[in-house]
Formats: structure tokens, sequence, C-alpha cells
């Protein structure tokens, strides 16, 4: 099979879906459902119905493309990755995954293939936690490891319930039945950027993942008192935000007392009421992310959050309170699927890096109800989450041959 990337065409559908932002160029900003991701997402739908694919839409908005094999009852190859993008972010993180998958389809028609498989592109929908404060909600869905009635739950930064945000944008029906039946994928493959410097420092054009990290995520609301900035002295004072800023250096030490550079934890979000220069700060909520390659270790981490917490609400005499959003395990890729990307990388003479995926994806949580396996491009300077992130036509290219020749043979 001669199989040609067309990388064109691929760079040229990168730079068009990075149009459809909220953000000035070069940063991408595409919160799920907000009318930019609408418009997004149904130029991608034309692109795959200009490929022949057959597309369908569940009731959170998961798209799926399939190009329908020889036997369209067998269980199917699956790829994707995401098209939302977190505030100020780059034009890559997701959309590698999403465009090239496609790409590594058209591919593969072009040259003539025919699968017994069914191949289908699923574009999941809010992998980022922007809007409704968990990342990954359509994979969730889809795996049942967050319940309908659970996402029911779910509220978006203006109060709005999921309901009704996802009704009005045209996404009607069940949330029970997104779930996918169990054997629906017999193997699914992921094609990402990095979102690291590992391949970049290590000169490997390509990474093949072994395991995916184990993502946590906590709100802590901090109450004190307000008042005014210059009427109330030092001594009376109960500063929300002096005690947020010991809870966030404490998070800070724990995590780089460790003992292991795979424990990280960021404070992205940090809130404060009323938010006037002459204000004591009365309120202040905090997002608080912490990941590990190791369960227990990002687990003692949370605990240690919660002592501080404790010790600080005693020492500051302001009301603390945590609340878990997720703490989810690590997934482990499956073996045979990570063997065929190696194999396929080593035909090729590409040389690859086994890797461990510290950013988490969809991928984590299709691992629940199939194989997975995912594929790491470089970005350059490790840089994602960020306007600059980049990746070169060139590694992208390569990514998707090795995507859609593994993509064969899986579908064969
Ligand atoms: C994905 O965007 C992550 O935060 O790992
Ligand atoms: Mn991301
Ligand atoms: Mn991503």
């Amino acid at each position: 099979m001669n199989l040609v990337i067309n990388q064109d065409r691929l760079n040229s559908e990168i730079e068009a879906l990075a149009a459809f932002s909220d953000a000035e160029p070069p940063a991408v900003t595409r919160v799920v459902f907000t009318p930019t991701d609408l418009k997004a997402r149904a130029w991608i739908r034309e692109r795959c119905e200009d490929a022949g694919l057959a597309v369908r839409q569940d009731a959170i908005g998961n798209t799926f493309a399939r190009w329908v094999g020889a036997d369209p009852e067998a269980p199917l190859v699956g790829t994707g990755s995401h098209i939302d993008a977190i505030p100020n972010a780059g034009k890559y993180d997701g959309v590698v995954g999403v465009l090239g998958g496609l790409e590594a389809i058209r591919a593969l028609q072009d040259a003539g293939f025919r699968s017994k498989h069914s191949i289908e592109l699923l574009i999941f929908t809010s992998e980022e936690p922007t809007r409704f404060g968990i990342g990954c909600l359509g994979s969730r869905l889809l795996a049942g490891t967050l319940s309908a009635d659970a996402a029911r739950k779910l509220t978006d930064n203006d109060g709005a319930s999921i309901e009704n945000v996802r009704r009005k944008a045209g996404f009607t029906g069940g949330l029970e039945e997104v779930r996918l039946p169990s054997g629906y994928y017999k193997a699914f493959v992921e094609l990402h950027i990095e979102q690291g410097p590992l391949l970049e420092r290590e000169q490997k054009p390509l990474g093949v993942v072994e395991r995916i990290a184990a993502p946590a995520s906590m709100r802590v609301l901090i109450e004190g008192a307000g008042g005014h900035a210059g009427g109330v002295l030092m001594p009376d004072r109960r500063d929300a935000l002096c005690a947020a800023a010991e809870v966030i250096l404490a998070i800070e030490q724990a995590v780089r007392s460790s003992g292991a550079v795979d424990t990280v934890a960021t404070v992205g979000i940090c809130d404060v009421f009323p938010g006037a220069v002459n204000s004591i700060p009365a309120t202040v909520r905090l997002s608080v992310d912490i990941r590990d390659t190791d369960l227990q270790r990002r687990d003692r981490v949370m605990k240690t959050l919660d002592e501080v917490c404790r010790a600080v609400s005693a020492k500051r005499q302001v009301f603390i309170h945590s609340d878990l959003v997720n703490a989810d395990v690590p997934a482990d890729c499956a073996p045979a699927i990570a063997a065929t990307l190696a194999l396929t990388c080593e035909k090729h003479g590409f040389s690859f890096l086994r890797m461990t995926s510290r950013a988490y994806h969809d991928s984590l949580f299709i691992s629940r109800i199939a194989p997975v396996a995912m594929l790491f491009i470089p970005c350059r300077n490790g840089y994602s989450h960020r306007p600059d992130e980049y990746a070169s036509p060139e590694d992208i290219a390569r990514g998707t041959l090795v995507l859609a020749e593994t993509l064969a043979a899986l579908a064969a």
C-alpha cells in the first residue's frame, strides 16, 4: 500500500480551524458550546462528509465520523481527539489528533485500502475543563466513568446547567444514551502533541505512550472577612487572599518535596471577591490540579492539601472548604497496540521514545472500555496551553502516517 499524507492539506486545515477562535491570533480560545465552537464543529463535519464518512452526534455532542468497513457489524477501530481549546491556547492541542485522524482516513481511502473493521474518527466534547470544571466530559460519559445523573448536576461558570447549555447548542436526547456498549471499539489510537519537552530533548520524532498519568482536581473555597482597606487594622484582619497565598505555597512546597519529578500541582484559578483595590478580600476560590504517574504519591499530595487547609484555617481564623472534582486512576496503554505503533515506526526507520503521558487525554477514559494507545509528536520547547504552541508540518505528517498505517493494521 502506497500511503501518502497530504501535508499541505493537513497544514492548511489546521490553520483554517485555528481561525475559529475567540482570541486574537496566534492565540486560540474555543470553549465548548460557544458559537465559535459550534461553527468549528460544523466546519469539521463538512470535511468528514466530504470524505464520505457517516457522521453522527450523541447527546453531549461527541461526534463520530465512520468509514464503514467490509464487515459493518465488526467492532470498530477508533481514532480522534478534541477541538476545544482553553483560553489563550495554541493551534495543535487535540486538533492534530482530529485533523490528523481525518487525514489518515483520507490517505487510506486514496491508497485504495479496504478494511474489514470500520474506522471511526471520534471528536470528543469538552476535553478541557474550562466551562464545566471537569476535563474529558465527553469521554467520561462514553466510558460510563461519569454517570448521566452526575453530569446533569454540572453547571458552567455562569451557573447555567449542562442540560440547558447542550440543548441550546442543539444536542438533545438522553445523556444515558451516550455510554458506549462494551466491545464497541476493538482498538482506539489517539495522536497528540507531547505537551512536554522530552521528544525534542531526546531528538526523537515520535513517542509511543505506554501510560497516562493520574489527574485530580479540587476546588477550594476560603471565606474570611471583608472590609475597608484603610479602616481595618492588621491585627483585626481575616484576609481570604492572604490565607489562599499560604495554601498555594504550601501545596507547591509539598509537591517539590515529594521526591519525584513526576509529581506536579498547579493552582490555575484564583477568584477574589469582591476584587477591589481598596477592599479586603472576603472570599477566594481556588482550582487546584494535582497529577502524578504514581497514584499513591498523587493521593498523598491531596491529603497534604487537606491538612494544609485545616492548618491555615486555624491559624488565620478563616473558613476553608475543599471539594473534590475528580481523582482518576492512571491508565496503561494496550501493549499490543503500542507494539503495532512501534513496529510501524521501525518499518519506516523513525526512532521513537517509549513514554508516559503526563497530560490527560480522552484516551484515559476510553481505556476503561477498550484497548487504547497514544502516539506523540514533538512540540517546540515542549510548549502547550499557550499561544506559541507549535508542531512542525513534517512532524505532524510523520505522526499521521504512522497513525494511518497502524489503523490499517488494526482494521484489516
Ligand atoms: C489536558 O488538557 C490536560 O490538562 O492534561
Ligand atoms: Mn489541553
Ligand atoms: Mn489535548
